[in-house]
C-alpha cells in the first residue's frame, strides 16, 4: 500500500508537505513485536494493517462490546481535557471510525477543522463515511491516509494532535510523538488516550482474566476473527506503562506532560504541550 496517499483533497491550505519515506524506513531497521511474537518491523505493521482491515466493519459494535460501553465516557473525558477550541486546526491521528474527530468538531461550534488520519484504509473508510453522515465533509473535515510515524504535514499548523488507542500499534512510537511535536503550533497540544496498567489491588488480575480470555472470544463470535482481538489484548500489555509513557512524551520534547488514570489505570490520559 503506498503510504500517505490523499484519500479526500482540501488540505493545500494547511501547506501539505510530502517528506521522504526514508523518515520510517531508518526507525523501522530493528526488530520489533506483534501482540507478543518478535517480528520484523515491516511484518509489523503488515499483521497490524491485517487486522484493522479485518476489524473495520464491526469495529464500533465490538468496542461497546467489549468495554461495556465504558470507551465512550473514555473518550468524553479526553474531549473534555483537550485544549481543542474554535477555529482550530486539530490533527486526530489513527482516527479510525471517528469517535474522536466528531468529538472534536462538536466542540468547535461552528468553525474550525479536523483532520482524520489513519494509516489503514478500511477504518479511514468507516471515519469518512460517519463524517459525511454528520455533515462535517466535504467542508470541515478531512481524511488522510498516513502513517502516523510519518505525517505528509508542513511543520507547526496543528493547534492540537490527538490519538486514540493507536500510538500502541506503531512499529516506530518514538518517531510517531516525534511527529506529533514536529506538526504542532508552539503552544498546541498533545493529547492521547491509551490502554495502560491497572494501578488497583486484584483489578490486574481480574482484568487479565477478562481480557485474555472474554475479549478473544467475544471477538470469535461477533466477527470471526479470534486473532485479531488476541493482538488487541497482547498489544496492550506490551504497551509502556503510565510513567514510561510519559518519559517517552518528555523525551519527544514535550512539556508540563502528565496523565490521569481512568477505571483505576485499566486507560491513561496522557497530555503534553509544545512550548
Ligand atoms: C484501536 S483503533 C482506534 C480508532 C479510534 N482512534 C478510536 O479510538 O476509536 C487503532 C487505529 O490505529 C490505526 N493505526 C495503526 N497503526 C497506525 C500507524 N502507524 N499510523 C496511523 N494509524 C495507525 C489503525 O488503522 C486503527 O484505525
Amino acid at each position: 500500500m503506498p503510504r500517505n496517499t490523499l484519500v479526500n483533497t482540501g488540505l493545500n491550505l494547511l501547506g501539505l508537505d510530502y517528506k521522504p519515506l526514508t523518515v520510517t524506513i531508518a526507525a523501522m531497521e530493528a526488530d520489533t513485536h506483534f501482540g507478543f511474537e518478535q517480528v520484523s518491523p515491516n511484518e509489523k505493521e503488515g499483521r497490524v494493517m491485517a487486522v484493522f482491515s479485518s476489524v473495520a466493519d464491526k469495529y464500533d459494535v465490538m468496542n461497546d462490546l467489549m468495554s461495556g460501553g465504558m470507551h465512550r465516557l473514555w473518550k468524553f473525558r479526553m474531549r473534555q481535557c483537550s485544549a481543542v477550541r474554535q477555529n482550530h486546526v486539530v490533527l486526530d491521528v489513527a482516527a479510525g471510525s471517528g469517535d474522536i474527530a466528531l468529538g472534536h468538531l462538536r466542540k468547535m461550534g461552528d468553525t474550525g477543522r479536523v483532520i482524520l488520519s489513519d494509516l489503514n484504509g478500511p477504518m479511514l473508510h468507516e471515519g469518512a463515511r460517519r463524517m459525511l453522515d454528520a455533515g462535517y465533509l466535504p467542508g470541515r473535515a478531512d481524511c488522510i491516509q498516513a502513517d502516523g510515524s510519518c505525517l505528509p504535514f508542513a511543520d507547526a499548523i496543528m493547534d492540537c494532535v490527538s490519538i486514540a488507542f493507536g500510538i500502541r500499534n506503531f512499529v516506530a512510537i518514538e518517531a510517531g510523538l516525534a511527529e506529533f511535536y514536529r506538526v504542532l503550533k508552539p503552544g498546541g497540544q498533545f493529547i492521547c488516550l491509551e490502554f495502560s496498567r491497572p494501578v488497583l489491588p486484584f483489578l490486574g488480575v481480574i482484568y487479565d482474566t477478562y481480557s485474555f480470555h472474554m475479549i478473544p472470544q467475544i471477538g470469535e463470535w461477533v466477527t470471526g476473527d479470534r486473532d485479531s482481538y488476541q493482538y488487541l489484548v497482547e498489544s496492550i500489555r506490551r504497551f509502556p506503562d503510565q510513567k514510561r509513557f510519559s518519559h517517552l512524551i518528555t523525551q519527544a520534547g514535550f512539556d508540563l506532560v502528565r496523565h490521569e488514570n481512568m477505571t483505576g489505570g485499566i486507560v491513561a490520559l496522557h497530555r503534553g504541550y509544545k512550548l
